[in-house]
């Protein structure tokens, strides 16, 4: 596991970097995405990289990490709506390029295993883009999650809805309870992990996925025996760092 301590613009710069030189190395890539804060830098770099320097998205591929169960298919919140706006719509992906799992399928169960089959389809993630919890989860991997996991139905932690609050005007009732979420197997299955982490309140989470025993309670440890990760932090976020 490599850890880099930065400024927060630079992070963003650093994972950009790293999706920039597999994109013009392997065109037809397939990225991991991720939504909530972390990434917004590396979207915004990227999309920057995109309009004023010719970096092209054309021919890859890009999966979600989760969605919530049961948001309106218009919900501004949904994930599937957060990474058209975000990034999608910022660079040129084909159309139906970047798929997420459905949260408002029939059969949620059915859904989830489609999604593994559809990454499995064509030969896995090449680099995936995390953002970590204040409890250590990653994608919606809530603390207690099975290591062995793969994509399924997940009860979110009164913590991550009031974490997610913001987005929807700091009302928690208003934040889904239920998600559909890659496993943490799933995740581990990407040949390169990219985690970012910014402000002290990722820092105990920042300090146990790095330094911690690997725990299903710690979810993101998992990562301590992956063979390629970097984790992008500032000051704050290493500051539990020995
Ligand atoms: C989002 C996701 C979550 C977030 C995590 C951190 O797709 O899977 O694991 O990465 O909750 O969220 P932020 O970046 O908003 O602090």
């Amino acid at each position: 596991m490599e850890v880099v301590i930065g400024p927060g613009p630079e992070l963003g710069r650093l994972a950009a970097n790293a999706i920039e030189h597999l994109v013009r190395a392997q065109p037809d890539a397939v990225l991991g995405l991720a939504t909530g804060s972390s990434p917004l830098a590396v979207y915004d770099e990227l999309a920057r990289r995109h309009a004023e320097e010719g970096l092209t998205f054309a021919r890859v591929r890009a999966f979600m990490l989760d969605e919530y169960v049961g948001l309106a298919a218009d919900h501004p919140e949904r994930y599937r709506n957060v990474i058209e706006r975000e990034i999608a719509s910022r660079v040129d992906f084909a159309p139906s390029a970047v798929r997420g799992p459905d949260g408002l399928a029939d059969d949620l169960v059915l859904a989830c295993a489609a999604y593994e089959e559809a990454i499995a389809e064509v030969g896995g993630v090449d680099l995936q883009l995390l953002g970590i919890g204040t409890d250590g989860h990653i994608a919606f991997n809530e603390p207690g999650s099975s290591l062995a996991s793969r994509t399924r139905i997940k009860t979110l932690t009164r913590q991550t809805r009031e974490d997610n609050a913001r987005f929807f005007g700091g009302d928690v009732d208003q934040v889904p309870q239920h998600c559909l979420t890659q496993g943490l197997a799933t995740i581990m299955a990407a040949r390169h992990v990219v985690l970012l982490a910014t402000g002290r309140g990722k820092a105990e989470a920042v300090h146990q996925l790095v330094e911690g025993p690997v725990s299903a309670m710690w979810p993101a440890t998992i990562l301590q025996h992956h063979p390629h990760v970097t984790v992008l932090v500032d000051d704050a976020a290493a500051s539990r760092l020995q």
